[in-house]
C-alpha cells in the first residue's frame, strides 16, 4: 500500500546546497526552514507519516562526541523514509591520511548527504566544495548552525515572534555564541553577547552579524556585566565554558568565567516572562545552576527536542 505524504511546503531552491555556517542561507530561507520544521513538528506529534526522503542514504561523520546531534540526525533521516549510517572516529581510512576531497568524491557516490562533526570549521568547508551532495556542519570548533536554526524555532514557539526579541548570550565567544549571533543578526533580534574580557567572539563574525543586522532591524552587542546585559531580556541563553577539545583549559576558565553563570537571581534580574535556553550538554553549577536549567524559565528540553524537526525540516530541503 502506498503511504501518502502529507501537503509540505518545502523550498526547492534550496536542494543541492550545503548548510557549513548560518550564513550560508539569507534570512527568507531560513524562516522557509523553520516554517516547514513547525509543520513536521505537528505532522510528528499526530505520528502521521511524512516520508519526504524515501531511500535515501545520509552519512554522518562524528570526530567528536554528540548525544542530540546524531541520535536528532538518525532518527530525523528515519522519520523521513531514509536511512543513517554513524562513521565514528577511527571509522574511516580519513584518520589514516586518505585526503577529504578523495573522503568527498567517493562518498557522494553512495550517500545523499553528509553530516560532519569535527575540529576545524576549513575542513568542513573543503569536504562542501568536494561533495556532490549536500554537507551540513554538525559542529566544529567555530560553528554548531543547526543547534542555532532549532534555537531560533524553540524562541519563536515560546515568545511568537523572533524580530525585536533580546536574546542576552552569556559565558564563552565560542563556537556556539557565534552561530547564535549571525543567525539571531540575519532574523532581526537584539543579541547581546556577555562575556568576560578575553573571551569575547572573534571579530569577523561580531562585524558579520553587525552588517546582518544593519539589514534585519536587529542588532548586535557586547558586554562585559552579566547584571547589566540580563536586564529586559526575552532570552537568557548560555553553553558550557570548556568546549571539547579546551579540557586542558578547563581550571583557568572555571576561574575566568565566575559570575558568568546563570543563577536565579539572574533570572529574577532578567525580568518577568525571560525564558532560559542552553544548547547542552550542562555542567550543574557552572554555566547555569540545576534550579534554573529544570525550572519553570527552562526551554530546555523543547530546545533539544526541536533539534529533531529543525534538522528534519534541513534535510528535506536541501537533499534531493
Ligand atoms: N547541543 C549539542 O549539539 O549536543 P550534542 O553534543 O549532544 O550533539
Ligand atoms: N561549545 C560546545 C557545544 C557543545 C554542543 C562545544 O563545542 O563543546
Amino acid at each position: 500500500m502506498a503511504t501518502s505524504i502529507p501537503e509540505v511546503d518545502v523550498n526547492s531552491r534550496l536542494k543541492g546546497r550545503s548548510f557549513t555556517r548560518v550564513a550560508d542561507l539569507d534570512a527568507d530561507e531560513l524562516v522557509r526552514v523553520l516554517d516547514l520544521a513547525d509543520r513536521l513538528k505537528e505532522l510528528q506529534r499526530r505520528r502521521e507519516p511524512h516520508p519526504l526522503l524515501p531511500g535515501r542514504a545520509l552519512g554522518l561523520i562524528f570526530q567528536k562526541p554528540s548525544t542530540r546531534t546524531r541520535v536528532s540526525f538518525e532518527v530525523g533521516i528515519a522519520q523521513l523514509g531514509g536511512t543513517g549510517l554513524h562513521l565514528a572516529r577511527g571509522d574511516l581510512q580519513l584518520g589514516r591520511g586518505e585526503t577529504i576531497r578523495d573522503t568527498a568524491t567517493v562518498l557522494s557516490r553512495y550517500l545523499d548527504g553528509i553530516v560532519i562533526r569535527t575540529f576545524a570549521q576549513a575542513d568542513v568547508e573543503e569536504l562542501a566544495r568536494h561533495a556532490d551532495v549536500p554537507v551540513i556542519n554538525g559542529l566544529t570548533d567555530s560553528a554548531h548552525p543547526c543547534q542555532a536554526l532549532a534555537d531560533m524555532m524553540t524562541i519563536r514557539e515560546r515568545l511568537g515572534r523572533l524580530h525585536g526579541v533580546r536574546l542576552v548570550y552569556l559565558g564563552d565567544g565560542n563556537n556556539m555564541c557565534a552561530s547564535l549571533m549571525v543567525a539571531a543578526a540575519k532574523l532581526g533580534l537584539h543579541f547581546v553577547a556577555a562575556t568576560p574580557s578575553g573571551y569575547e567572539p572573534p571579530r569577523e563574525v561580531s562585524e558579520l552579524a553587525r552588517s546582518a543586522a544593519a539589514a534585519s532591524g536587529g542588532s548586535v552587542e557586547l558586554a562585559d556585566s552579566p547584571e547589566q546585559a540580563v536586564r529586559g531580556a526575552d532570552v537568557l541563553y548560555t553553553d558550557v565554558w570548556t568546549s571539547m577539545g579546551q579540557e586542558a583549559e578547563r581550571e583557568r576558565r572555571l576561574r575566568d568565567f565566575a559570575g558568568f553563570g546563570i543563577d536565579e537571581r539572574l533570572v529574577q534580574l532578567a525580568g518577568d516572562g525571560a525564558i532560559v535556553l542552553h544548547c547542552l550538554p550542562a555542567h550543574d553549577g557552572e554555566e547555569i545552576t540545576e534550579a534554573v536549567l529544570h525550572g519553570p524559565r527552562s526551554a530546555v528540553w523543547d530546545q533539544a527536542e526541536n533539534r529533531l524537526h529543525a534538522q528534519k525540516a534541513l534535510l528535506a530541503s536541501l537533499i534531493r
